[in-house]
């Protein structure tokens, strides 16, 4: 068959060459290599009857078709695109299209057409995306598509479905993805899209769909995105989603005033959830999901008062990306959801709600007897400061004043006095600032801070240090203030860690100390006495080069950057047992010992180790560490080996990169674990030289290496000589046969097929009984 349709063609093709020159119609632009033929913008109201029978793409948009009759392309049979957009085409009668079995793309945008009657599409049979899109579609009549077995996508957006009946994509056996987008849907039968098993992207966003169509969409069990965005739906109930492999919802631009905790519960995938633009003023944590890693809440009133506190608390230990801000309480509102902390989110006392209620009543009748001619207060606010009574916030940024400026409004909370020359704070350096939540300092050129300088700032939550020229700080530095909770000091050139002046702050939780002149923690400084509650801890950037055992350790510590310090050795943690992130990239620490993670290992979720020039790890250096562990990154090292991997069964972010691993079969275990793993895992090969350069993913090397799945009797195979610096052999899980005889690194490669295990003797045996069951 296909010999004589091949052999067809070439005789057709011979003498469509030959006689080429008058089978152009007029009004077209044919190109006899590429055999294209173009008729555009004509008026035509025909297909030109005298089109080249070769031709392969025909391009006919713009022209006024109106009605296309059955076998109109008789002519044409080796299409393989065919552009009818913008024809005026009003209806497609049977069997139009019957003789183009070749067509992969027909285009019908823009025209006409109202009903899709059964058969419309009849004979495309190669058919591999059907463009309806802008067309007047308002009905799908059974068996419209049931020809069209091996189309990929189709588009029907920007037409006027209200209804989809039963089974209307009946046929559609390799569809991937179905565009729905702009009609007037507000009804899916539940059997709509019954048969699509290949279906993995569904586009049904602006329609009028008032809920969410959960028994249809139970029957796509491949789908993985789904856009219902720009849908008027105000609630979720529960288990409304329930698609097994669902990793991408959009629900943006709805009216969802309400989303319950479990109305996600049946999609353990869902990785992206949009819930942008909506009315939610809170949502609680989402059980369901176990791969979440963006929720998009952009646009919506959320209140950031304790009811969230468990969003936060949940996005925080799964690794959630929050997007969107808080839209109230006032000294909240506009801050990005993750930047706030669970400790942000409260909830005052009823009795503390009244009274700021009165006193602001208190202060807007003061406002009218304010002798002033305008409608708003006239306040009192230093010179070259500005000071909005409405939001509580005075500034006086970069105005070069060398004194810190009096006479703010008292119930001012953001007080931002950032770049100015300060120099020097003196004590009770802030008199009246008793509400002030925030107070920022940045770029004072400030050097000392004198003992109470913050005294009877009762409030202050956030103080803002960063880039002065701090060396030290002395013991009651921060007298007064016991609330502070966020401490910026980065950018200053502190030479040891201020334990001193930290001990009257019982409430600090984050503590940023990046960029200093820092050389040594010493237990002195502990932190678990010092500061109970420091949750993150930010040393970056300093020239630290020992860590005294002791110095670090505390119970309440999550997060803890030693990145791009001169630490030659591991710090030891011992005590740090809930720390969850840990960052010791740019340090030089060339050997990592066994059970280097062992004190964190219940709790470490994120280990950065970049640029360390660490030349080995321990084959056990990660142990105790299991699928808690979301995120590890080695790149840039000196490493030859990895340490097994394999228990690492939660990693979300790996990064093996600019490693000059060794390719040989002690690696086997990470090629095959990268296998197995559905992370992107780039590994590149350092040695021996004939790989270098190589993805460990694409060389060939370790076929050759015996199954260590097999039994062991069958593992004790020969294999090549080791090519390894041979470390001593311990007794490896994985019997890789490697004999402890350590070989020159550069002798060549014994051939594959020398070492290529025998046999797998029991292998069909298994097959067989598992048919038989
Ligand atoms: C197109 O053709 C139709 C009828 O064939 C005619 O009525 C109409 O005026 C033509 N339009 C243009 C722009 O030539
Ligand atoms: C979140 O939603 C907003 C508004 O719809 C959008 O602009 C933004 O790109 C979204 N963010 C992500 C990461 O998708
Ligand atoms: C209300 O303002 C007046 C005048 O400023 C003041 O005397 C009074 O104590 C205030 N009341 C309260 C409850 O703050
Ligand atoms: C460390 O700090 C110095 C001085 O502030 C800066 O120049 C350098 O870029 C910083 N390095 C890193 C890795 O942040
Ligand atoms: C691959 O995955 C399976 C199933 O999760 C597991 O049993 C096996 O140990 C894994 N193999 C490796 C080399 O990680
Ligand atoms: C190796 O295994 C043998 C037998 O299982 C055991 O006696 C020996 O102690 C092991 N050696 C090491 C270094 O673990």
């Amino acid at each position: 068959m296909h010999f004589f349709s091949a052999a067809a063609f070439l005789l057709i093709l011979a003498h469509s060459l030959h006689v080429k020159a008058g089978k152009c119609p007029r009004v077209c632009s044919c190109d006899s290599t590429k055999l294209t033929v173009a008729c555009v913008g004509k008026n035509l109201t025909e297909v030109p009857p005298t089109i080249d029978e070769i031709t392969l793409k025909l391009d006919l948009k713009n022209n006024n078709l109106q009605e296309l009759s059955r076998g109109a392309f008789t002519h044409t049979p080796y299409l393989t695109h065919l552009n009818l957009q913008r024809c005026n085409i009003i209806k497609v009668k049977e069997g139009a299209f019957r003789t183009l079995g070749r067509v992969v793309s027909l285009n019908l945008a823009y025209n006409k057409i109202d009903i899709l009657y059964q058969e419309s599409f009849d004979g495309l049979s190669s058919l591999k995306e059907l463009f309806l899109d802008h067309n007047r579609v308002e009905e799908i009549q059974p068996g419209a598509f049931t020809q069209l077995g091996f189309l990929n996508m189709l588009a029907l957006t920007n037409n006027q479905l209200v209804y989809i009946p039963n089974m209307a994509f009946q046929g559609l056996n390799n569809i991937k993805w179905l565009r729905l987008s702009y009609n007037s849907l507000n009804n899916l039968a539940s059997e709509a899209f019954a048969g699509l098993f290949t279906l993995n992207r569904l586009s049904l966003d602006h329609n009028e769909l008032q809920f969410f169509p959960t028994q249809t969409m139970n029957r796509l069990r491949e789908l993985t995105r789904l856009d219902m965005s720009h849908n008027p739906m105000i609630y979720l109930g529960e288990e409304s989603v329930s698609m097994a492999k669902l990793t991408h919802l959009y629900l943006d631009h709805m009216s969802l005033q309400d989303l319950s905790d479990k109305a996600l519960s049946g999609a353990p995938l869902l990785s992206h959830l949009g819930l942008s633009h909506n009315q939610l003023r809170y949502l609680e944590p989402l059980s369901g999901p176990k791969e979440l890693s963006s929720l998009n809440l952009t646009g919506n009133p959320i209140y950031c008062n304790c009811y969230m506190r468990p969003l936060r608390q949940w996005a925080s230990v799964k690794g959630v990306k929050l997007q969107g801000a808080c839209a109230g309480p006032p000294h909240l509102s506009d801050e990005p959801l993750q930047a706030v902390t669970p400790l942000d989110l409260r909830c005052r006392s009823h009795q503390e709600q009244l009274k700021d209620e009165f006193e602001k009543d208190n202060e807007s009748a003061g406002s009218i007897t304010q002798p002033t001619a305008k409608p708003k207060k006239k306040v009192e606010c230093p010179v070259n400061c500005d000071c909005d009574t409405e939001a509580h916030h005075a500034t006086c940024e970069g105005q070069g004043h060398t004194k810190v400026p009096r006479g703010f409004p008292t119930q001012t909370q953001l007080l931002d006095l950032r770049s100015n020359h300060f120099h020097y704070l003196p004590a009770n350096g802030f008199p009246g600032a008793s509400q002030v939540v925030s107070l920022h300092l940045e770029l004072c050129k400030i050097h000392e801070i004198e003992r109470g300088a913050f005294r009877g700032m009762k409030k202050l939550f956030y103080l803002y240090l960063s880039d002065n020229d701090l060396t030290s700080l002395e013991a009651g530095a921060f007298a007064g203030a016991p609330e502070l909770t966020y401490l910026h000091l980065e950018g200053n050139r502190l030479a040891q860690f201020p334990g001193s002046a930290l001990t009257l702050l019982p409430s600090l939780f984050v503590l940023h100390l990046e960029r200093n002149a820092i050389s040594k923690l010493e237990p002195t400084g502990l932190l678990s006495s010092v500061t109970p509650k420091l949750r993150e801890l930010y040393l970056t950037n300093n020239t630290i080069t020992s860590i005294a055992k002791g110095a670090l350790d505390s119970a309440f510590l999550g997060t803890l950057h030693l990145d791009s310090n001169q630490l030659t050795e591991m710090p030891t943690l011992s005590e740090a047992s809930n720390l969850e992130e840990l960052s010791l990239s740019h340090n030089s620490i060339r050997w990592v010992g066994p059970k280097a993670f062992q004190p964190v290992s219940q709790s470490l979720k994120r280990l950065y180790m970049d640029q360390m020039g660490i030349e080995k790890m321990s084959r056990d250096a990660l142990a105790g560490l299991g699928p808690g562990l979301r995120a590890l990154t080695l790149r840039g090292n000196q490493l030859e080996e990895l340490p097994d991997l394999s228990p690492l069964t939660g990693l979300e972010v790996v990064d093996l990169q600019d490693n000059p691993l060794l390719c040989d079969c002690p690696l086997l275990p990470l090629r095959r674990w990268m296998e197995n793993v559905t992370l992107e895992v780039i590994a590149t090969c350092g040695h021996p030289p004939e790989v270098r350069g190589q993805k460990v993913r694409d060389v060939q090397v370790f076929k050759s290496c015996p199954e260590s799945s097999s039994p062991p009797v069958e593992k004790v195979v020969a294999t090549r000589p080791p090519k390894v610096k041979v470390k001593p052999q311990r007794n490896l899980s994985k019997a890789t046969g490697v004999k402890a005889k350590p070989a020159k690194p550069k002798t060549k490669l014994p051939k594959p097929t020398k070492t290529r295990p025998q046999k797998k003797p029991v292998a069909p045996k298994v097959t067989k009984n598992k048919k038989m069951l």
